[in-house]
């Protein structure tokens, strides 16, 4: 957000042709926002990435387009791997909303997360994820969405996703999840010990589904 927010300011100041784009796992957001705040060019990679943050040029052209005729992108992923970091700074760079699915749950039970699972059990919380997406399929316009790790699992929910606007699977390592969610207690399902092998486990049954359920995918770290 900090270089958007510079690229703009210099652009401001100086009449002169700019780029701005980032490095790193969140380095692509500006990659597809950096037009609005003034970048004149962004980078995709033909054939391999040289360096974290590229995007394969195919898979920048359809974040472009969505962008341009003012879809919806959806995020989707592991607990940890961006999807709120990430959401909040495409959200920024585009001007549109962050609708979070976590958020529009915890608000309208009025309980966080943890209080859901606690008291009224997973199951409760998968069907308030699946009343959540209609929702979200009713609302218009550009926005950015950014779902619970666990959403896509159920497969009927692949359909609505899809049809909400271009989904992206944001692509997280073990290590980088671990080291991100280090101390936090609001994921129950990471709560009950042995958070490696917990998340080793998840990773293994979640990736594929991720990749069947998303247009696109990109790595987060
Ligand atoms: C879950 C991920 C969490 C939250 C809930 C269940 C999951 O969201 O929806 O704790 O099953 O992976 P984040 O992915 O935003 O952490």
């Amino acid at each position: 957000m900090r270089l958007m927010e510079t690229a703009r300011t210099m652009r401001e100041e100086m009449n002169q042709p700019l780029i701005a784009i980032s490095m790193g796992g969140y380095g692509f957001a500006s990659r597809i926002a950096g037009e609005c705040f003034g970048s004149d060019v962004t980078f995709g990679a033909v054939g391999n990435t040289s360096a974290p943050g590229q995007l394969p040029v195919s898979e920048l052209r359809k974040l472009l387009m969505a962008v341009h005729l003012r879809k919806k992108i959806v995020l989707i992923g592991f607990m940890g791997c961006g999807k709120t970091t990430l959401g909040k700074t495409l959200a920024y760079g585009t001007g549109s909303p962050l609708c979070d699915t976590d958020q529009m749950i915890e608000s309208a039970e009025g309980i966080t997360i943890s209080q859901i699972f606690a008291e009224k059990g997973e199951a409760y919380f998968r069907e308030r994820e699946r009343a959540v997406l209609r929702e979200l399929g009713e609302q218009e316009g550009m926005m950015i969405v950014s779902t619970g790790g666990g959403l896509p699992m159920n497969e009927a929910n692949h359909e609505p996703l899809k049809a909400l606007g271009l989904v992206v699977f944001l692509e997280v390592s073990k290590e980088m999840v671990l080291e991100r969610l280090k101390g936090d207690t609001t994921r129950p399902l990471l709560s009950g010990g042995h958070p490696e092998k917990r998340v080793e486990e998840l990773l293994k049954v979640r990736t594929p589904v991720y990749e069947k359920a998303a247009d696109i995918k990109i790595v987060t770290g």
